[in-house]
């Protein structure tokens, strides 16, 4: 079933027609597509566009499709071309003439154009409800890890103590600039393009203030050829996306090294790893490796779209029918992935024990027993040079600092005196200076 026709001498090939279509893709639109009508009915009825009788029998329609696709009983299907054909072709078939005047003052590009913005504000809350969920159990997780002393990296090689609980927190700050940059999209995106037509606005005097107030937009878009042809708003989606799955993944290829047995920091719960088929110990961490693979996924979405618009001309181009997919399947993924992250994080549980074992193994004291010397007034560069004796010395007698006597000590510097081995004991060191933030 077609919009158009009038000016065509011969039907449409079959195959055209199935390469034309996103009817089976932009059906996830159908919310929107549909208050985006109401909206637009109620909006040429007080404008006198439309008759208040045509007008309810269109608002009622709209409704009753509606609730027939939330209850299963109308499915969305059959040869339209897209969402929007779909539901104007049903409203039509269901209450006849008065059907056919939806349409009026309105092009599919500007209602593509609103629907998208108004699924990219929706679906761009629910992640920041997602991204809110997986920092609270973040920080539940800290909390519980907050005195739990591990080994910090540098270039993946021990380099000096952190907390657990700290490590975790350094995550919380990503993932809350990742919030923000969400809302900023939200922000920016809240212009309605509704009234723009396909291009050059209408010559019906509609007023744009009420379909932008019952959409909840905050202004109408100021230039109709800018409202129909930008996609912006889903590149800029995208790219935030990317950067939630670029620090999902960090994390998630932290969970991978941490839990297997090279490091057994963590144990990943059963319940989000799964076995081999032919190795029977096998405990693969699975639900990480996915969301560090699906990452790439959605680097391609953002660089998919960029590509596409890139060198479209003004205004409305085919072209854009092609953005959609790529952000739909991104935003599932998206939304899965964070709530994966979150229940495993839950119920992850920390192996303490080998954390400290592989701090006493790394001289992760090396530093303030600089720091010792520092105080004692040993010039920083210098006392640098004094522990990285200290440490050859223990490597070549499979020794820790710590461990050494203080007559070894001070045979590196006369300024070591016996406080020095309170001064680098793991845990205390984290109470001075500002490292007193990391256990706060
Ligand atoms: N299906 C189209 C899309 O998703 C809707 C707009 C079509 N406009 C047009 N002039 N053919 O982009």
């Amino acid at each position: 079933m077609k919009l158009w026709g009038g000016r065509f001498t011969k039907a449409e090939d079959k195959l055209m027609e199935q390469f034309n279509s996103s009817l089976t893709e932009d059906m996830v639109l159908v919310d929107e597509d549909i208050q985006g009508s109401i909206a637009h009915a109620e909006m040429l009825v007080h404008c006198k566009i439309l008759t208040r009788e045509d007008g309810e029998e269109i608002i009622r329609g709209l409704y009753s499709i509606w609730n027939e696709i939330r209850s299963g009983k109308l499915k969305i299907e059959g040869d339209h071309e897209d969402i929007h054909s779909f539901v104007e072709a049903t409203l039509t078939a269901r209450i006849g003439e008065a059907g056919k005047k939806l349409h009026t003052s309105r092009s599919r590009n500007d209602q593509v154009a609103t629907d998208l913005k108004l699924y990219a504000k929706k679906q761009a809350k629910s992640v920041i409800d997602c991204l809110q969920a997986l920092k609270n159990s973040l920080k539940e997780k800290a909390l519980e890890n907050n005195n739990v002393i591990m080994p910090g990296y540098t270039h993946l090689q021990r380099a000096q103590v952190v907390t657990f609980g700290y490590h975790l927190r350094a995550y919380i700050e990503m993932f809350s600039r990742d919030e923000q940059r969400l809302k900023h999209t939200i922000e920016i995106l809240n212009e309605n393009p509704l009234g723009s037509g396909a291009l050059a606005g209408t010559t019906h005097d509609i007023d744009r203030d009420i379909t932008t107030k019952k959409l909840r937009f905050h202004k109408p878009t100021a230039n109709f050829m800018d409202g129909v042809s930008d996609r912006d708003f889903i590149i800029e989606l995208l790219s935030d996306f990317s950067i939630i799955m670029m620090h999902l993944s960090r994390l998630s290829e932290e969970l991978i090294l941490w839990s297997s047995q090279e490091f057994s920091f963590i144990k990943i719960d059963d319940a989000y790893a799964t076995g081999s088929s032919i190795m029977p110990q096998k405990k693969n961490p699975d639900a990480a490796e996915l969301i560090r693979g699906k990452t790439g996924k959605i680097y391609g979405a953002l660089i998919s779209t960029l590509t596409t618009m890139k060198g479209l001309p003004l205004s409305y181009n085919k072209d854009m029918q092609e953005v959609k997919l790529p952000m739909f399947q991104a935003v599932d993924e998206v939304l899965l992935s964070l709530q994966i992250m979150d229940k495993m994080i839950a119920t992850l549980q920390v192996n303490g024990d080998e954390m400290k074992k592989a701090i006493k193994a790394g001289f992760l004291n090396a530093t303030e027993v600089a720091d010792y010397l520092v105080k004692k007034g040993v010039p920083f560069r210098d006392a640098h040079g004094i522990v990285g004796a200290i440490v050859l010395y223990c490597e070549e007698k499979g020794n820790s600092i710590e461990d050494l006597t203080l007559e070894e000590l001070t045979s590196f510097s006369e300024f070591i005196t016996e406080d020095i081995y309170d001064y680098v004991n793991y845990s205390s060191l984290l109470n001075r200076g500002n490292k007193k933030e990391m256990i706060e």
